[in-house]
C-alpha cells in the first residue's frame, strides 16, 4: 500500500476527539513529521457540500441513500486528499471515517440490522483503504451527554436524535472495537485533557514505532 500512515479518531459526541486530532498533529508536526488533519464527512469541496446537506439538510434520506452520501463524500475525500497525502508518506489523522457509518447508520439508524450492516461493509470494501490504526474515544452514556449539551457549536441532525440512537451509537463502537482488537483501540475520554493527549500520542507513537521495524 502507501507509505504513508492512516490514523482515524472515532467515538460518539461529546468524547472530545476533534480537540485531540488537533492537539496530536501539532505535536507531530512539532516532531517534524509531515500530517494533515481532516474530517469526515467532508475534507474536499464536494464532500464539505455533501456533510450540510447530511448534517443540516432535514433531507430525510431513505437510510440507504443516506449511507451512499456518506460514501460518496467518502469516495472523494479518499480519492481527492487522502490517497495522495498517503502516497506522499503523509500521515493523515481523519476525524471519523468508515466506523462512524457502521456505528451512526447501522447501530443507531438501523438498530443493527444485518442487511444494513452487511450493505456498509460492501461499500467499505469498495473504497478498500483501511486505517493502520483507529482510536476509539469512550466515556460514559451520560458524560457524554452532558457534554453535548455544554456545545456552543451549531447542532447537526444527528444529534438531535434520541437517547435511544446515542446509546446504540456507543454499543455500536464497542461492537467495532471487540471486532477489530488489532486496528481499533480504546481511549478513556472521561479523563482530563492532558490525560487522554498523552494516551492517544502513546498510543501512535507505539503504533508508528512498529511499523517501521
Ligand atoms: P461532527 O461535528 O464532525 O462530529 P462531532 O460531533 O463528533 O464533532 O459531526 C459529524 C456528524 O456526522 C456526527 O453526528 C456523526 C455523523 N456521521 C454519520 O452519521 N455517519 C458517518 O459516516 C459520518 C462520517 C458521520
Amino acid at each position: 500500500m502507501e507509505n504513508g500512515f492512516f490514523i482515524t479518531f472515532e467515538g460518539g459526541e461529546g468524547a472530545g476527539k476533534s480537540t485531540q486530532a488537533h492537539l496530536l498533529k501539532e505535536r507531530l508536526k512539532q516532531d517534524n513529521i509531515d500530517v494533515i488533519l481532516t474530517r469526515e464527512p467532508g475534507g474536499t469541496k464536494g464532500a464539505e457540500a455533501l456533510r450540510k446537506l447530511l448534517l443540516f439538510g432535514r433531507c430525510n434520506f431513505s437510510l440507504q441513500a443516506e449511507i451512499m452520501a456518506h460514501f460518496t463524500a467518502r469516495r472523494d475525500h479518499v480519492d481527492q486528499l487522502i490517497k495522495p497525502a498517503l502516497n506522499q508518506g503523509k500521515i493523515v489523522v481523519c476525524d471519523r471515517y468508515i466506523d462512524s457509518t457502521l456505528a451512526y447508520q447501522g447501530y443507531g439508524l438501523s438498530e443493527g440490522d444485518p442487511d444494513i450492516l452487511f450493505f456498509i461493509q460492501k461499500l467499505s470494501n469498495l473504497i478498500n483503504l483501511f486505517p493502520h490504526l483507529t482510536l476509539i474515544f469512550e466515556a460514559p452514556f451520560d458524560i457524554l451527554k452532558k457534554r453535548r449539551y455544554k456545545r456552543q457549536s451549531q447542532i447537526d441532525d444527528y444529534e438531535k436524535l434520541e437517547d435511544s440512537f446515542h446509546y446504540r451509537v456507543l454499543y455500536g463502537f464497542k461492537q467495532i472495537a471487540k471486532k477489530n482488537g488489532k486496528r481499533c483501540k480504546i481511549i478513556n475520554a472521561n479523563q482530563s485533557l492532558q490525560d487522554v493527549e498523552r494516551d492517544v500520542y502513546n498510543l501512535v507513537f507505539r503504533k508508528l514505532s512498529i511499523l517501521k521495524q
